[in-house]
C-alpha cells in the first residue's frame, strides 16, 4: 500500500559524508569485452556513490549507465563492528545511515524504470534501511525481503543466538512497470516429475481440483461444472459421451469443491487431463488429474526462504574464491546466489550494476549468464589482488 509522503529523519541525516568516508571518484581501471571486442564489463575503483562523475569513461566502453541499468545490487560493509580485508565495518550507526542513503539514492537514479534494487545486510541495520527504501523508492515499490541462509551452522561466537542469515530487500524503481522473472529454471527439481510421458518428456500428476478449502461452489460457482471421464482408460471430456461417467469435484470427505481450471480452459486442453481412480479417505472414488510437463524453460517460483543448499553459504563463496587462485577476501557472496538474483531480476544483454565489488561475484555471475555489467570498488588492493585476477581466472 502507498504512503504518500512516508518520511524518516535522524540526526545529521543529509550532511556531507565524514572525511574520509566519501572515497574518490571512479575510475575505469579494467574492461571486459566479448568475442565480437564489444565492451561487455567494466570494473571502476573509487565510490560507488560517484559513479556518476565516471560516465565519460563508461560511455567510451558503451556502459553510459545512467538510467540504463536493469540490476542494481549493493552489498555494503554490514556495520556489525568488525574490520576485514581494509574495509572498515564500524562507523557510527546514524552515519552509516547517511552513507547509504546517498549511495541509494544512486542507485534509484541508475535503474531503468523496469529495473529493481537489491540490497543485502544482516538483520543489524536492515530495518532501518527498510525505511530508507520506503523513503527513497515508495512504499509501494517493494517487492520482497527474503531471508538467505548464509551460514547453516551458525555464527557460534554471536552472544545469544548463532547468527546463520542475511537479509536481501529488493525494491522496483517503478512498481507499475517493473520487470522481474516469477521464478528460475534452476529451482525446478526434475525429481518432481516421476512419469514418462509418450513424447519421453517427464509430467507428474496434478488433481484438477482445487484443494484450498477457501473455493468451494459457494464461494466460486463459475468453477464447478461436470467432467466425464473412465479410469479405464484415462480418458477425459467436458461432454457426455458414450463409457464416460459424470465426475464432479469433491474433498476427501465429498463435500463439493471445484476445478482450478475453467469450463473454457479445460475445453481448450484436454488432451493435458486424465481421469483416474483414487483410494481416499472415504474409499476409492473417480477423479481428474492434469498431466503436467517438465518441459524446457519451465521455471519454479521461488519462496521468501534461499537455503544455503540451494544458493550456496560463505564457507561456499570462500571456496570459490580459492579456486579461482586468489585467497585474503573474507565476505565474499556465493556465485550461485549471485546467478540466481541476475536470472531473477534481468535479461540476456541488460546492464547490471554493483556498487560495492568487493572480489567480484556478481560480476563473475553477470558475465556467466550473458548479461553487460559495472562493478565499483573502492580499494585498489581488493581491485588488484582479487576482484581483477578473479575475472581473469574465471574467463570474464
Ligand atoms: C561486503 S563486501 C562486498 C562483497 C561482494 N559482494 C563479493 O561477493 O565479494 C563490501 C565491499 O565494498 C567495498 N566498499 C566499501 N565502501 C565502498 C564505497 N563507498 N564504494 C565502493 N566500494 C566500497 C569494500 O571495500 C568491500 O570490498
Amino acid at each position: 500500500m502507498t504512503s504518500p509522503g512516508f518520511s524518516v529523519s535522524w540526526p545529521g541525516r543529509g550532511e556531507p559524508e565524514v572525511p574520509g568516508e566519501q572515497g574518490p571518484a571512479p575510475r575505469l581501471v579494467e574492461v571486459v569485452r566479448d568475442a565480437d571486442g564489444r565492451a561487455s564489463g567494466a570494473v571502476l575503483d573509487g565510490d560507488g556513490a560517484r559513479i556518476a562523475e565516471a560516465s565519460a569513461a563508461l560511455e567510451e566502453v558503451g556502459l553510459g549507465p545512467t538510467g540504463a541499468a536493469q540490476l542494481v545490487y549493493l552489498d555494503p560493509p554490514f556495520n556489525r563492528g568488525g574490520r576485514f580485508d581494509g574495509y572498515h565495518d564500524n562507523m557510527p550507526r546514524l552515519t552509516w545511515l547517511s552513507y547509504i542513503e546517498a549511495r541509494l539514492v544512486v542507485a534509484r537514479d541508475l535503474l531503468a524504470d523496469t529495473g529493481t534494487v537489491w540490497v543485502h545486510l544482516d538483520d543489524a541495520e536492515a530495518h532501518r534501511v527498510r525505511c530508507v527504501l520506503d523513503e527513497v523508492f515508495g512504499t509501494d515499490a517493494f517487492i520482497a525481503d527474503l531471508t538467505v541462509e548464509s551460514n547453516p551452522k551458525g555464527r557460534q561466537l554471536d552472544r545469544f543466538f548463532a547468527g546463520s542469515h542475511d537479509r536481501l530487500m529488493v525494491y522496483a524503481r517503478d512498481p507499475g512497470r517493473v520487470r522481474l522473472a516469477g521464478g528460475v529454471a534452476s529451482a525446478v527439481d526434475p525429481a518432481d516429475f516421476p512419469h514418462v510421458g509418450e513424447d519421453g518428456i517427464n509430467f507428474r500428476l496434478l488433481p484438477l481440483r482445487n484443494t484450498n478449502k477457501r473455493f468451494n461452489p459457494r464461494t466460486t460457482p463459475t468453477m464447478t461444472y461436470p467432467l466425464y471421464g473412465d479410469p479405464g482408460s484415462g480418458a477425459v471430456s467436458v461432454d457426455p459421451a458414450p463409457g464416460l461417467s459424470e465426475i464432479l469435484p469433491v474433498f476427501g470427505d465429498l463435500t463439493p469443491a471445484v476445478w482450478r481450471w475453467s469450463r473454457a480452459r479445460a475445453t481448450e486442453r484436454v488432451d493435458e487431463l486424465v481421469c483416474r481412480t483414487v483410494r481416499g479417505r472415504s474409499g476409492p472414488r473417480v477423479d481428474v488429474y492434469q498431466r503436467d510437463r517438465h518441459e524446457a524453460g519451465r521455471i519454479k517460483k521461488l519462496k521468501s526462504i534461499w537455503l544455503a543448499q540451494e544458493v550456496g553459504s560463505t564457507d561456499t563463496a570462500r571456496a570459490e574464491l580459492r579456486n579461482a587462485g586468489v585467497d585474503g577476501f573474507r565476505t565474499p557472496k556465493p556465485e550461485a546466489l549471485m546467478r540466481r538474483i541476475v536470472e531473477l531480476a534481468t535479461g540476456p544483454d541488460d546492464l547490471v550494476v554493483d556498487l560495492f565489488a568487493g572480489s567480484g561475484t556478481t560480476a563473475v555471475a553477470a558475465h556467466a549468464l550473458g548479461r553487460r555489467w559495472v562493478v565499483v570498488e573502492r580499494n585498489p588492493e581488493t581491485i588488484r589482488e582479487v576482484l581483477v585476477p578473479r575475472l581473469r581466472a574465471t574467463g570474464a
